[in-house]
């Protein structure tokens, strides 16, 4: 079965969109791994998405701050006025299933799916030594993972961790990962909404462990467009510049 792994949306409708469109007719189950809402100028929009294709979706800390479910103390204070504004606009049934989302690691279509680290949902994996921890203990050899919004990962085998560089080049719209068992995997798709790897293409990734292969997905959207939603919102300048950075 091929499943459309997405992550990181975060609220941002207009880089969905392009994603569902290149990804049209070559999955046939879909996951999240959190942080639908937070950042963008479109959580409703989102939100109903996500809920009319069924995506299978895990929670992250935005979708959390968001619901009520997590104070915001941790939050710096732009991200804290997105969440703000964010929580003002979502209709009451968005806001319900959001706070209904339940927590990684969850194990589901021969995968797991965590937003963060393994063993917590709110820490990052920048690192080899961050990323040990998933990659010994998921219950699957190839594990999901977001929050950093850097498409990439590791992989694990004979007490040896690899970093896999994987990056689309801008003339490309996919690379593959193919999958080599025993080997385990702790695997990042990217961020659709709010890329920080230096890329400003969506990212996201198509998981065909049949074939033992994942693509890791680029696709270019119209960023201005989301932009000038943020203005008219009146969302953080900063949080608007970083989209066509990709940083
Ligand atoms: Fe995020």
């Amino acid at each position: 079965m091929r499943i459309l792994v997405l992550s990181d949306l975060h609220a941002n409708v207009t880089a969905l969109d392009a994603v569902l469109e290149a990804a049209q007719g070559r999955w046939e189950q879909s996951v999240c791994l959190g942080d639908v809402v937070g950042y963008g100028p479109d959580p409703n929009e989102v939100t109903a998405r996500l809920r009319k294709l069924g995506t299978q979706t895990i929670r992250g800390n935005h979708d959390k701050a968001v619901a009520g479910v997590m104070p915001t103390d941790d939050f710096n204070p732009v991200a804290k006025a997105a969440v703000d504004w964010t929580r003002a606009q979502l209709t009451p049934e968005h806001l319900s299933w959001l706070a209904a989302l339940p927590p990684g690691p969850l194990a589901t279509d021969g995968i797991v799916l965590v937003h963060g680290a393994f063993q917590d949902e709110d820490e990052y994996v920048f690192t080899p030594a961050q990323a040990l921890d998933g990659l010994l203990d998921s219950t699957a050899e190839v594990t999901f993972f977001g929050h950093t919004h850097h498409q990439g990962g590791f992989s694990y085998q004979d007490s040896r961790l690899e970093v896999l560089q994987i990056h689309p080049r801008p003339t490309e719209s996919f690379a593959a990962l193919r999958i080599e068992a025993p080997r385990r995997y702790l695997l990042n798709p990217g961020s659709i909404g709010q890329p920080r790897d230096g890329d400003p293409r969506a990212a996201f990734a198509i998981a065909d462990l049949d074939h033992q292969t994942v693509e890791f997905w680029r696709v270019s959207y119209d960023i201005s467009s989301v932009q000038e939603r943020m203005r008219q919102a009146r969302l953080p300048e900063p949080l608007v510049q970083r989209l066509m950075l990709g940083r």
